[in-house]
């Protein structure tokens, strides 16, 4: 007997979420309108009277703790673009990609708490599929923000899934390195992560082949790096076969999905060239495992093809994708969707750098042999999978004036020892201060630029006088008129990092400087398809 192929599927949406800009007039490339347009097409689609619409409570500064440091999400808790310390700023903020915007960490409370909010719904059985485009905010670390993420609303998920759940799988689609997430889980069996990403002078720089996770979690991190311009054809190549071999030898009882669209095709950022299909066949995989599934968003910056992917990957959670008319039906930002008004993000001609040499093949190759080498489903002890009460599974762990609970606290302290680990490698003998010292990137890099930012303390301490008699090392400001201290226009933080390849693609400063720098607004988006 066959049984009706359904999911019940958990759909977080804030109403507010898309009213948040990271800059003004919509001059930043990350723009959270696309939630809302996401939401406008799947509720025109039909599809909100399919699922459990929900609006989770927003992520209070405490939850956030049990991954971020204290001092960070006060200083988040507080930021204003008005009050925001140029100091303070520049240590927690890291350069232009973030800024202070209005609303910073209401946005932050928003996504995390749509994560934390979908863990729960599949811990507690109400659902086999959860969804949180608002989330996927991958970039975003312990203490500080990065590409455009600047709280983690996926490690605060997977801890929340890390309550019931003995193994979580996260996987990783974004054009760009899951680093993030993969940081904070590298030193444990616990949670397994895999990033499919482009490689190769691009943001953040991280995520190479050879980067397997460390100590206990050695094998349990997995990095896919791509080239330039890969299909559908040979990403599913790679992606079926390596997460097939993942679920074999790890057996996840959930699995997160970030679903970042900057590897459609066209994307202002991004440097793949996958289809609408081809991203969502990604979806469509993991929906056939029957395993707890948390579909989160992430990049995207050509915003009318993230909205449309989005629409249709819920409609891949619900099984009805094929059911859907492929021409658009009228919504709210209908003119958005010209000239072909279709649902429907199609390839471009651009070449595909990964079938040169065999080098999608040797990548498939050297991963599954890394994978075949661990020890199938690690055994995780009674005293490791946190209970949670029925109060719990209720919301109730949520009010803002409950204490902490014990468990609560476990966690955080783990999460906290986790990083600990991964910034004092000498200790560790599984991991040569060789590798240790390439796998993190000397210099930041910019995810709009893909040039390596100098850090700015660096950069004050190169312009730092010793002042008067008194001998203290005071630091000058930079237009004070010492006379080595010119100005040298925005570039003189950047130091030159751009492959000739990058230089002359659309990618390039050269390209964005001819567009008009970051200015990109929702309506005045260049069709790059
Ligand atoms: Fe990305």
């Amino acid at each position: 007997m066959n049984l009706p192929d359904r999911r019940r599927v958990a759909y977080y949406y804030d109403p507010e979420v898309g009213a948040y800009s990271y800059g003004p007039h919509g001059a930043h490339y990350m723009k959270p309108h696309r939630i809302t347009m996401t939401h406008n097409l799947v509720s025109a689609y039909g599809m909100l009277d399919k699922m459990q619409i929900l609006r989770a409570k927003r992520a209070t500064a405490e939850q956030m703790t049990q991954f971020h440091t204290d001092e960070y999400v006060q200083f988040l808790s507080r930021l204003t673009p008005e009050n925001a310390d140029h100091d303070a700023v520049n240590h927690f903020l890291r350069g232009d990609d973030n800024p202070p915007f209005d609303g910073v960490f209401e946005f932050c409370s928003i996504s995390a708490g749509g994560s934390i909010a979908a863990a729960n719904r599949l811990s507690s059985g109400a659902a086999d599929i959860a969804i949180n485009w608002a989330g996927g905010l991958h970039h975003a670390k312990q203490r500080e923000a990065s590409g455009f993420c600047y709280i983690n609303d996926i490690v605060l998920g997977i801890l929340e899934l890390l309550r019931t759940y003995p193994r979580v799988l996260y996987i990783d689609i974004d054009c760009h390195h899951g680093d993030g997430v993969e940081e904070a889980f590298y030193t444990t069996d616990r949670v397994m992560t895999c990033s499919f990403h482009k490689f190769g002078e691009f943001f953040p720089g991280t995520g190479e082949l050879t980067d397997i996770g460390k100590g206990k979690g050695k094998g349990y991190a997995v990095n896919v790096p791509l080239r330039a311009g890969i299909t559908d054809e040979v990403y599913k190549s790679l992606f079926e076969p390596i997460v097939t071999k993942i679920l074999e030898v790890f057996r996840p009882s959930a699995v997160v999905l970030q679903c970042g669209a900057d590897s459609l095709s066209g994307d202002r950022l991004g440097m793949l060239n996958l289809t609408m299909q081809g991203h969502a066949s990604c979806v469509q995989f993991l929906r056939k495992q029957n395993v707890p599934l948390m579909l989160l968003g992430g990049g995207g910056y050509t915003i009318r093809n993230v909205s449309r992917a989005w629409c249709y990957e819920t409609a891949c959670a619900l099984g009805i994708e094929d059911s859907l008319d492929p021409f658009l039906p009228y919504n709210p930002h209908f003119e958005f969707f010209g000239p072909r008004y279709r649902l429907e993000v199609p390839s471009s001609t651009m070449e595909d750098y990964n079938i040169l040499g065999g080098y999608a093949d040797d990548t498939r190759k050297t991963v599954l042999a890394q994978l075949s080498q661990l020890q199938p489903a690690p055994s995780v002890g009674m005293h490791d999978v946190p209970h949670e009460s029925v109060g719990e599974h209720l919301g109730w762990r949520l009010e803002l004036d409950e204490p902490e609970d014990e468990e609560d606290k476990r966690l955080a302290q783990h999460a906290r020892f986790v990083y600990k680990l991964q910034e004092s490698r000498a200790s560790d003998d599984t991991d040569s201060e060789e590798e240790a010292t390439r796998r993190r990137p000397k210099k930041r890099m910019s995810i709009i630029t893909n040039r390596v930012m100098r850090q700015h303390d660096e950069f004050e301490k190169e312009h730092a006088v010793y002042c008067g008699d008194t001998g203290k090392r005071t630091r000058r400001r930079f237009f004070e008129g010492d006379e080595n201290a010119a100005w040298q226009g925005p570039d003189a933080i950047v130091e030159a990092y751009v492959s000739p390849e990058i230089q002359t693609t659309r990618f390039g400063v050269d390209y964005m400087m001819s567009r008009g720098g970051m200015e990109g607004d929702l309506d005045v988006e260049d069709d790059l398809g």
